[in-house]
């Protein structure tokens, strides 16, 4: 089913799961909206909770989820078929300028999700692209072999304890190339001290960042001030802010 957003908790089947590491599944569902990579819709299990995820499409509605608590250990026990009420898509995403040619996705954890998105629509407009993605160890590491398969985008992966890619975090993969001035424009998502980290390093080299930031929320529309960050209400002036 096609929308162009929805008000109201909507019921959407679910069409595939996969399986996408230990602890994280991909959920293809069964709707289309009208939304960039970077917004976000809230997901309801009726008399259980509502939960904030960012689109990883929007055509199909596709959402990455890991397994940490109650909500999402709910979501991994739903099959194909099950159903999930939907509201969005909200928030500010994604939007880069026409003069940013050479582009840093960086992700740490479920934080690729809008970046992958966000990478397709960059080759599309011809943009330099270079994904940096991060993640404590080896198994944590997620949508790598998606990236790898975007053509040229150069993928870049760091683990904390050098079980894969580079060893450290996502900033040392990041540094080298501030440094020899092939980035123009950062955007990330993830965990908020790796956030914060980038922000430091965007600020320290001149470079723009786009940063993806997460707070709990609860009505997504600017209502309750759940998700309030350093003066912003992340669900209206973010999640994304500039
Ligand atoms: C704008 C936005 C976009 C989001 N997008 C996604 C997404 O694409 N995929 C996704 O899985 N979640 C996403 N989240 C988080 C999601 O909304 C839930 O918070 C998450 O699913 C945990 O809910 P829960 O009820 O299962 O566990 P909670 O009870 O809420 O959390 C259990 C514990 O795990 C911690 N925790 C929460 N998330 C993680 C994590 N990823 N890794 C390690 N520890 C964690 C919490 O701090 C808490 O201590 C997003 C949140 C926001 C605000
Ligand atoms: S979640 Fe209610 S104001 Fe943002």
């Amino acid at each position: 089913m096609k929308y162009q957003s929805l008000a109201l908790p909507t019921a959407v089947k679910i069409a595939e799961i996969r399986q996408d590491n230990y602890r994280t599944k991909t959920f293809v569902l069964e709707a289309q909206l009208d939304a960039y990579p970077g917004q976000f819709v809230m997901a309801w299990l009726p008399r259980f909770d509502e939960k904030p995820f960012s689109l990883v499409n929007a055509n199909p509605v596709t959402l990455m989820i890991t397994n940490v608590g109650p909500f999402s250990r709910l979501m991994h026990e739903k099959q194909p078929g099950d159903r999930v009420w939907l509201r969005g898509p909200f928030g500010q995403g994604f939007q880069v300028p026409a003069a940013h040619k050479k582009v840093a996705l960086v992700g740490g954890g479920y934080g690729v999700a809008p970046l992958y998105w966000l990478a397709r629509t960059q080759i599309d407009q011809a943009a330099q692209v270079t994904a940096i993605i991060g993640a404590r160890t080896a198994v944590d590491l997620l949508y790598a072999e998606h990236f790898a398969t975007l053509p040229e985008l150069v993928t870049c992966i760091a683990t904390e304890d050098n079980t894969a890619g580079l060893s450290g975090r996502v900033t040392d993969a990041l540094r080298p190339l501030l440094e020899e001035g092939v980035v123009d424009g950062i955007y990330a998502c993830g965990p908020h001290g790796m956030l914060a980290a980038l922000q430091k390093l965007g600020q320290q080299y001149g470079v723009p960042c786009q940063l993806s930031w997460e707070a709990y929320m609860r009505c997504g529309i600017g209502i309750c001030g759940a998700c309030e960050h350093e003066g912003h209400v992340l669900c209206l002036d973010g999640p994304v802010l500039k």
